[in-house]
C-alpha cells in the first residue's frame, strides 16, 4: 500500500479524513485546481448526496455545490424539508475541479475512489442520492445511462441508492424537473421510513 493510502486508512474520523484528503495528489487534477473540495454538511447525517466534481465556484470557495447548480440543489432540498447543515452531507466523486468543468476521466475517478469509500465508511449513510451519470455509474459500478437508472432504488452494502439527474441538467432540460421532483419524493419517503419517521415534508 502506498503512503497516501496508508494515511487514508489511518484516519480516525471524518475530520481526520478531511485532513488527509486535502493532501491528496493521486492524480493530475490537483495541480490544475485551487483546492481540494472534501464535502460538507452534517457528519451525523444518514442522507448523503453525491455529485460529480467541483466547478469553478466550488474550487474558489472550497465547498461543494455552491454555484448555480448548488443553489438549485438547495432549493430542491428545502422543498423536501432538508437543510444542508442539518439533514445531509454533500460530496463529489472527485474532490478536485477538472479543467474547464469537463467530466472526470476514468483514471481520475479511480484515483479518487478510495477517498469516496472512506467518506462513506465514516458517514455510514442509509440513503445516498446520486446526482447525474458520473455519480450513478461510479457508485453503482455500471455503464447504464442515467435515464435508465434514475428513479429506481438500488440496495448495496446496507445503503439505499437513488440515482437522479444532476441539477445542472435541469438548466438545459427543464422538462426533467418533474422526474427529479418525483425522485426526491421517493427519497423523502425512504428518509421517513429509515431515518426519521417524524420528518416534516412541507409538500406532503
Ligand atoms: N457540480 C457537481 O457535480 N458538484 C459540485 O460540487 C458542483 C457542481
Amino acid at each position: 500500500m502506498d503512503d497516501y493510502l496508508q494515511r487514508l486508512k489511518g484516519a480516525a474520523d471524518l475530520k481526520g479524513l478531511a485532513e488527509v484528503v486535502k493532501s491528496c495528489q493521486r492524480c493530475s487534477l490537483r495541480s490544475g485546481c485551487t483546492q481540494v473540495v472534501f464535502g460538507e454538511g452534517n457528519p451525523e447525517a444518514r442522507l448523503v448526496l453525491c455529485g460529480e466534481g467541483p466547478g469553478a465556484d466550488e474550487d474558489r470557495l472550497g465547498r461543494p455545490f455552491v454555484g448555480r447548480a448548488g443553489q438549485l440543489l438547495d432549493q430542491i432540498l428545502g422543498a423536501c424539508g432538508f437543510q444542508r447543515f442539518e439533514h445531509v452531507f454533500i460530496l463529489n466523486v472527485v474532490k478536485c475541479r477538472p479543467p474547464g468543468n469537463r467530466t472526470p476521466k476514468p483514471e481520475e475517478i479511480a484515483a479518487c475512489l478510495p477517498n469516496l469509500r472512506m467518506q462513506v465508511h465514516f458517514l455510514q449513510p442509509k440513503i445516498m442520492v446520486l446526482l447525474g451519470s458520473c455519480a450513478a455509474q461510479t457508485v453503482l459500478q455500471t455503464d447504464e445511462g442515467i435515464t435508465k437508472l434514475r428513479g429506481r432504488w438500488f440496495q448495496k452494502g446496507g445503503i439505499w441508492f437513488m440515482p437522479t439527474y444532476h441539477p445542472a441538467a435541469l438548466f438545459h432540460r427543464p422538462q426533467l424537473k418533474k422526474d427529479v421532483w418525483e425522485d426526491f419524493q421517493e427519497v423523502v419517503a425512504k428518509y421517513r421510513e429509515l431515518i426519521d419517521p417524524a420528518h416534516v415534508f412541507p409538500h406532503a
